[in-house]
């Protein structure tokens, strides 16, 4: 049969009854002090709970693993309590949702980290890149990131074990799953790629041995909470962060091989033209390749992001290359994108100056269809 936006499917224990599912966005409005939900954020979620399933925005899994401003956590009581509102209120409207864990690895900056101390990275590389920190006046800005300590093998296993526990206190929020963030240029997907992991020990060198981080963390997360409940996001061939592989089609190759039998809920890639939030230009025949190779290799449920409209969404379901799209800008701007979508209507327009950080403006003002 062929798949179209409009048809059922099923991921995990869950019901989906179309594919137009809600990308991961940062939106740097948790509530201060604590980097909690606040009633603001529910109600950005409850607008958008049509999506076929919501992914959170990325959640940090402890405080070494925040690095920018404003990101909320899923590692305090108070966190918890503040993604459960989140959740109670999407499940009140009938959609499912999945938080997304995070750890920036090298992409943070001392005053994120516990004690101020320098963030942590596979080696001490500096990323060439900015992230958004805050101010002596409180305010957001773009700031450069000092070189990384490399972690030690004990801190690599207390990492993993955050991972486990915010997957614990995703499950007591009321979520329907976590997706692991494992691309983008975090610390996952440092570990993964040749460029950022020159490591010597057990994790770098070999694309195996570059896979065991996030293998290990996705062992700990299924034990956890049930395979079902897991999903992992990747994006291969990325160069967002400084990002690079020697050999990508056979670390992705690898790594979606090992991740295939495990039954997860689902899979999420993001189109290899993305680089972070905009689509490079320069098209390499090498991206449409690897994706199509990793299909094959993934007999699961596939989940594509980066770039999607209606017709390029429906022709990538009707192919195969895809099972479900994920939308990003355009959920930020449309709360009620999948009826804009079933009727072919007309999309808002999204505002880049109010994405990261800021209030209600260009948060939970864009209107719904009448
Ligand atoms: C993103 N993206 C992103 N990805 C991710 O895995 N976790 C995240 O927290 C974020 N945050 C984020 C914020 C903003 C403002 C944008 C625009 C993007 C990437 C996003 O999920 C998606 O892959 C891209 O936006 C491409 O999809 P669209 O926007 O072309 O549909």
């Amino acid at each position: 049969m062929t798949q179209h936006l409009f048809s059922a499917i099923q991921v995990g224990q869950l019901s989906l009854n179309h594919r137009v599912a809600m990308a991961p966005l940062t939106r740097s409005r948790a509530g201060q002090p604590g980097n909690v939900p606040t009633p603001m954020n529910v109600e950005y979620y409850r607008q958008r709970a049509s999506a076929a399933l919501i992914i959170s925005e990325a959640t940090q899994i402890s405080q070494q693993g925040q690095g920018y401003a404003w990101t909320p956590g899923i590692h305090s009581q108070e966190q918890v309590r503040g993604w459960k509102a989140v959740s109670d209120a999407v499940h009140a409207e009938g959609g499912k949702m999945f938080l997304q864990l995070w750890h920036v690895g090298r992409v943070s900056h001392p005053i994120f980290q516990p004690h101020g101390g320098l963030p942590v990275a596979p080696s001490a590389l500096p990323v060439p890149g900015k992230t958004f920190i805050i101010d002596a006046d409180g305010n957001g800005v773009w700031g450069d990131v000092p070189v990384p300590q490399a972690l030690s093998i004990d801190g690599i296993h207390a990492i993993i074990e955050d991972y486990r526990v915010a997957a614990r206190n995703a499950m007591l929020a009321g979520m329907d799953g976590v997706e692991i963030h494992a691309g983008n240029g975090y610390l996952l997907d440092q570990f993964i790629n040749s460029e950022s992991n020159h490591r010597t020990d057990s994790y770098g060198g070999s694309s195996e041995n570059r896979a065991r981080f996030l293998l290990e963390v996705v062992q700990a997360v299924v034990a956890e909470v049930g395979a079902q409940r897991v999903s992992v996001r990747l994006t291969p061939m990325g160069r967002f962060m400084g990002m690079g592989d020697e050999t990508p089609e056979a670390t992705f190759g690898y790594i979606v091989r090992q991740l295939a039998p495990l039954n997860l809920a689902y899979l999420h890639l993001v189109e290899p033209a993305m680089v972070g939030t905009v689509v490079d230009d320069n098209y390499n025949p090498r991206w449409d390749a690897i994706i199509h190779q990793l299909r094959a290799d993934y007999p699961g449920v596939l989940m594509l992001a980066g770039g999607y409209t209606r017709e390029s969404a429906e022709q990538a379901l009707a192919s195969g290359r895809a099972d479900i799209i994920a939308f990003g800008r355009p959920f930020i701007a449309n709360p009620d994108l999948p009826a804009r979508l079933q009727g072919d209507k007309a999309l808002n327009a999204g505002d880049g100056n109010t994405f990261f950080g800021g209030g209600a403006g260009g948060y939970i003002d864009y209107p719904a269809m009448v």
